[in-house]
């Protein structure tokens, strides 16, 4: 397995991974915002963007031609850095994909030589949370009812 840039032909087996992947966790609170967050189209266009202060990178994991896993971030010029989304095939958990997209946004941050990124995860979600806790994240704070009624959100920092 290895890890590559995101290319736009990538958006529509990304758009699966990452439906199958967060529905594992939002179950019944699943809506239509969510399908559009993770549309071809939408990450299509979030993926790679670039402005003056800030950038987004994405990269996908690869068995061969299989795409087995997807992570976007950001690096700021003030230096503070997020992690937007990550999710890995269901079919394929526990096996290093998310711990190898991890390294690939690593590498993104310390290029760009971000001195902290965040991230929050919904507090019920427990395997993400020991996943970013296992990957040097620590939490900072918590949110009640954040994105959506009755999920809340644990605010995660990492600094470099
Ligand atoms: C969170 C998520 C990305 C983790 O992905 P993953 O590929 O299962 O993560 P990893 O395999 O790198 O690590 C998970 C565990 O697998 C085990 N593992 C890692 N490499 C392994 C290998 N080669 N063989 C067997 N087990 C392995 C480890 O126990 C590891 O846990 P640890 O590092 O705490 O010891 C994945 O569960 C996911 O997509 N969840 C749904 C979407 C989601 O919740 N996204 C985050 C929303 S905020």
């Amino acid at each position: 397995m290895t890890t590559r840039k995101f290319k736009k032909s990538d958006a529509p087996e990304v758009s699966r991974i990452m439906i199958a992947a967060f529905k594992t966790f939002l179950g019944r609170k699943w809506n239509w915002i969510d399908e559009k967050h993770f549309s071809p189209k939408t990450l299509a266009a979030a993926s790679n963007t670039q402005s003056e202060l800030d950038e987004a990178a994405s990269f996908v994991a690869v068995e061969g031609k299989t795409v087995l896993g997807y992570i976007r971030g950001t690096a700021s010029a003030c230096g503070l850095g997020s992690l937007e989304v990550v999710g890995v095939d269901p079919a394929t958990l526990h096996k290093g994909v998310g711990k190898a997209l991890m390294k690939a946004l690593e590498d993104f941050w310390r290029q760009k030589k971000q001195r902290k990124v965040h991230t929050c995860v919904c507090a019920h979600n427990s395997r993400a949370l020991i996943y970013y806790l296992s990957n040097g994240f620590i939490p900072a704070g918590y949110r009640k009812d954040h994105f959506k009624p009755g999920v809340d959100e644990i605010i995660l920092d990492r600094f470099f």
